[in-house]
């Protein structure tokens, strides 16, 4: 594989290395698509539109990112394309707002033949100690993608009830022992970095839990970037806007790395292929729903070769759906 290291447009700006997570999968994803605009919702530093514009001539990017190191880092490396690129500083539950302010339109060569959706967080979020996202770095407990938002890892933690925090580190970490942490979270509070959060959790769990392989603390900040960030809450109506603007034959592809994100993904699909249909799965259909999309395939999984080389890959999974025209038929068919 490539060494996806790149240079940011900004000389102060340290390196932005980051992966991309089933580079081949993704390129023969869109290979499929008529020529037009491809929405890649979490541009990141910029590895898949790179690769779908060098594979791809017939198609455009429109980069989204709510993090705005990595749109820096995304423009510098993209800008060779000239203007087969646009991106923008924004959550993707804006992309519909978005699509209309860039006047994408619709039919041969001007519409949306695709959205694409790497979830979670890019390596730099995670490498950079000052962005708080890891357990390796003692930093300001921060976590915020978006680092103008105001709420931080510090803010959730030193203000959430202890329900609202068992909430959080099960819905979000499935924490076994969210109960036990919480607790000593909000019996050592405030907390201000992420080294006395590992400590709190380290001191809140019985010996064998801790023995065990993995990070002790590793679900519990996973919880909280994804409660700072509203990770989830945002996920399901944004793909359903996705397949929406979607051309007939368009793809909709996303990338997961957690149980949490997966289920969504896999609900809105199937939910987009029964065309909203309430009918008994066993029965055939008789409410008249037409479905959106076709399913592409199973979910696809990194092979041990790209988990060898990025471990940070061995939990993706990549499920895909293909719009159909407005009477549920294939667009080739
Ligand atoms: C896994 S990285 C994407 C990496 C990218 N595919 C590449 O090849 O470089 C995920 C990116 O999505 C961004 N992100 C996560 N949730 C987002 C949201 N709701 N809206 C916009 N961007 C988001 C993060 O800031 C991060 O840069």
């Amino acid at each position: 594989m490539d060494d996806e290291r790149t240079s940011t447009t900004d000389p102060d700006e340290p390196m932005f290395f980051h992966r991309p997570v089933l580079r081949s999968e993704i390129i023969r994803v869109f290979a499929e698509v008529p020529a037009g605009t491809v929405i890649d919702a979490t541009l990141g530093g910029g590895g898949h539109a790179e690769a779908l514009l060098e594979a791809h001539p017939g198609l455009s990017i429109l980069g989204l990112d709510r993090d705005a190191d990595a749109l820096r880092a995304a423009s510098g490396r993209l800008a060779r394309f000239g203007d087969r690129v646009v991106v923008v500083h924004t959550r993707f539950d804006r992309m519909a707002e978005v699509v209309r302010a860039q006047g994408i339109g619709t039919g041969p060569g001007n519409g949306v033949v695709g959205v694409l959706f790497d979830l979670g967080v890019s390596s730099p979020q995670f490498d950079r100690p000052d962005r708080g996202f890891s357990y390796r770095f003692d930093a300001p407990l921060d976590m915020r993608m978006d680092r103008t938002q105001r709420r931080t890892a510090a803010d959730v933690l030193n203000t959430s009830a202890e329900t609202e925090l068992v909430r959080i580190l099960r819905e979000h970490g499935d924490e076994p022992n969210a109960r036990r942490i919480a607790r000593a979270i909000i019996a050592a509070r405030p907390l201000a970095t992420t080294g006395e959060l590992v400590d709190v959790v380290r001191s809140a769990l019985p010996a064998a839990v801790q023995r065990k392989k993995g990070h002790p603390a590793k679900r519990t900040f996973q919880a909280l970037r994804i409660e700072v960030n509203d990770e989830l809450a945002i996920l399901p109506g944004t793909i359903d806007d996705a397949i929406d603007a979607l051309e007939p034959g368009g793809r909709v592809a996303v990338v997961s790395y957690h149980s949490g994100e997966d289920r969504i993904a896999k609900d809105r699909l199937r939910t987009a292929a029964r065309g909203g249909c309430t009918c008994p799965t066993q029965l055939p259909c008789v409410c008249g729903a037409e479905p959106a999309v076709r399913i592409v395939g199973r979910a696809i999984r990194p092979d041990e070769a790209e988990i060898a080389a990025n471990p940070r890959a061995a939990s993706a999974r990549l499920r895909v759906g293909e719009k159909l025209d407005t009477h549920g038929h294939q667009e080739s068919a």
